[in-house]
């Protein structure tokens, strides 16, 4: 398969992921939230692989959870950040892949395999959601996250048709001319309408989750966004298609909306 426009989307974002200061840009409770219903008990112990890491933000904190080894694979140059943030942890048993997490088979399957912020951006999701379900031993957790088409009308409407055209242009240009003025709008947006609790209006409920973060946060959110050439906003429907896979075990699938604007979902590879 082509992937020229993947290695154009993770050269994007190695932009974003190599500017930020060291460390994770999550705080542990976002970690943990990303991953609900998964918890502890599902990393302790178990090999954990995550398919698009980025600067290794999540596998930062889940480290914390003495996974028996960690490892993230990512496209981009971003993995040489990634690989400084997970050393910095003092966790040993981590390796930090470059490569197309589409083709990606490891030489052993993985207890858990997750893919967060990630499938959205791939040229063919389901072909990503196919290497995660691969890479994933029998009796083996999957998990992921994506942007919703539900609930991300602003989004769609406005801040994708300026993605479009700014994602093309140097980074630098796309961080402080447009994704900085456009995150402070919003910032303001969402403490004014979380403070005088207006549940009615669009992206209520992510921004009650954003607003617990400071500007640099938002931005960073905003600046990953503009940044990217590809995005997908993907449906229920669609996710509901995938989990019908005759390799999940049945009963074990789960859907969840998150902040009103995105889905978390996974299930249990069959024995
Ligand atoms: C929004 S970031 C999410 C990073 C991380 N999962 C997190 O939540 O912090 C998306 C990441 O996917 C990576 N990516 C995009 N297409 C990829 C591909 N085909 N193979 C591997 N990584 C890819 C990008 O380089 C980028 O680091």
């Amino acid at each position: 398969m082509d992937n020229t426009n993947d290695i154009k989307t993770a050269q994007a974002f190695a932009s974003s992921w190599n500017n930020l200061p060291s460390g994770s840009v999550y705080t542990f409770d976002q970690f943990e939230d990303w991953f609900l219903p998964l918890g502890k008990s599902d990393i302790e112990g178990r090999d954990v692989l995550e398919l698009g890491c980025g600067n290794a933000s999540l596998l930062v904190h889940l480290t914390r959870w003495n996974p028996k080894s960690a490892t993230g694979v990512d496209l981009g140059d971003s993995v040489t950040t990634a690989q400084a943030n997970m050393a910095a942890t003092g966790y040993s048993n981590f390796s930090i892949v470059k490569g197309d997490l589409v083709q990606y088979s490891g030489s052993m399957k993985y207890d858990l395999v997750y893919s967060i912020g990630v499938l959205h951006h791939l040229k063919e999701p389901m072909a990503g959601f196919e290497s995660v379900l691969r890479n994933t031993k029998p009796g083996g957790n999957f998990h992921c996250w994506v942007y919703a088409k539900e609930g991300n009308a602003l989004i769609i409407y406005i801040v994708d048709p300026i993605r479009k055209v700014v994602s093309h242009l140097p980074w630098w240009f796309t961080k402080y001319a447009v994704a900085t003025p456009l995150s402070a709008l919003y910032f303001l947006y969402a403490h004014f309408i979380t403070t005088l609790h207006m549940s009615f209006m669009p992206l209520y409920r992510y921004s009650q989750w954003i607003g617990k973060r400071g500007f640099l946060f938002f931005r960073h959110v905003a600046f990953d966004q503009l940044v990217t050439p590809q995005t997908a906003y993907i449906d229920k429907k669609t996710i509901e298609a995938w989990l019908k896979d005759e390799r999940i075990e049945s009963g074990s699938a789960y859907i969840i909306f998150r902040n009103g604007n995105s889905w978390k979902f996974g299930g249990r590879i069959k024995q």
